[in-house]
């Protein structure tokens, strides 16, 4: 089992790849790259933690070594915000980036699971898949938005509201990854009720939290530890589908055949050939279903953006 990090020398790179090297199962190989000169070095440094996993960095203009053999790649690179930009902000930088790297897993391992993490990930995803069908590799169910920080977070805040035990709060979340696009499905969780003021809240909450974090390190980047958390959980999420447990299920925006936009997140059961099968999102109250539909515009145009984009 091979994972691949790329932009592995930046803030979530780091993060993930520490993670990764203290709870991927044995055995696995972990593979960094940035065009950051310090990766080899990261990978030195991870190398000396006693854990059964082999860690090799590569830095430079060319990914190729990194991702030969990769089974998952997780892509980080590119940049992030700063406070008073949106995500859409960074756009201009990160699309080439991703359709860069991304082509060059469709040369090297375009078998590969891939999730993308860099932002704007409502359109980078659809610049993934487009980049894979001009390679002809493209297979929907091998190509993943991480959406998971929004999962950790809703569950974080809805804990803290309730004073419940976190590892007891599940909290599914819909839709894609900027502002009203993220959807926690908050009616749908167990044995809570919450009052119509403190749905408004937490979503809202749930919604802005990237920018509660931008604000708060004043110009020093965005979530990164969060994130590392939320990419180590999806990424070996991953791994244990691949290596055939049962019943790993996690949100994630996909090209699964919603009937709301071409790429949806939404919880999918996870296996040997990545998405098994798109789960339905079951039952939402009034307010889910007015904020699904009122999100669709602004989803459907960050997607198109990215077709454009790669055309
Ligand atoms: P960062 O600036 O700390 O790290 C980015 C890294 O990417 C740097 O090390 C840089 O050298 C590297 N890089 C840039 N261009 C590259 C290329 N062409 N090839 C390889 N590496 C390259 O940023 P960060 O805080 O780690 O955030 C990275 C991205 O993740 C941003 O776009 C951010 O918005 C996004 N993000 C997404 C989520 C999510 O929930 N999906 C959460 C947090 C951040
Ligand atoms: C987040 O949700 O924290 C990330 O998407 C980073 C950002 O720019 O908000």
């Amino acid at each position: 089992m091979k994972v691949t990090v790329l932009g592995a020398a930046g803030g979530i790179g780091q993060a993930l790849a520490l993670l990764l090297k203290t709870q991927l199962p044995s055995g696995a190989k972990l593979s960094l790259y940035d065009i950051a000169p310090v990766t080899p070095g990261v990978a030195v440094d991870l190398s000396h933690i006693p854990t059964d996993v082999e860690v090799k960095g590569f830095a430079g203009e060319d990914p190729t070594l990194a991702l030969e053999g990769a089974d998952v790649v997780l892509i980080s690179a590119g940049v992030a915000r700063k406070p008073g930009m949106d995500r859409s902000d960074l756009f201009n930088i990160n699309a080439g980036i991703v359709a860069n790297l991304v082509g060059k897993c469709a040369q090297t391992c375009p078998k590969a699971l891939i999730g993308v993490i860099t932002n704007p990930v409502n359109t980078t995803v659809a610049i993934a898949a487009e980049v894979l069908k001009k390679a002809g590799v493209y297979d929907k169910n091998r190509l993943f938005g991480v959406t998971t920080l929004d999962v950790i977070r809703s569950e974080t805040f809805v804990a803290e509201a309730k004073g419940l035990n976190v590892d007891q709060v599940k909290v599914n979340v819909i839709g894609g990854h900027s502002g009203v696009t993220i959807l926690p499905l908050l009616s749908q969780v167990d044995s809570v009720e919450f009052s119509s003021a403190e749905v408004v809240a937490l979503t809202d909450r749930i919604q802005n939290a990237g920018t509660e974090v931008v604000e708060a390190k004043a110009g020093g980047g965005s979530a990164t530890l969060s994130m590392g958390q939320a990419a180590c959980r999806f990424g070996l999420s991953l791994v244990r589908g691949l290596q055939g447990e049962a019943n790993v299920v996690e949100c994630a925006y996909v090209d699964g055949g919603s009937e709301h936009a071409k790429f949806f997140a939404q919880p999918v059961l996870l296996g040997k050939n990545g998405v098994e099968q798109v789960l339905p999102y079951g039952e939402l109250s009034a307010f889910e279903t007015q904020a699904r539909d009122e999100m669709l515009a602004t989803l459907i145009a960050d997607i198109d953006l990215g077709v454009e984009f790669v055309k």
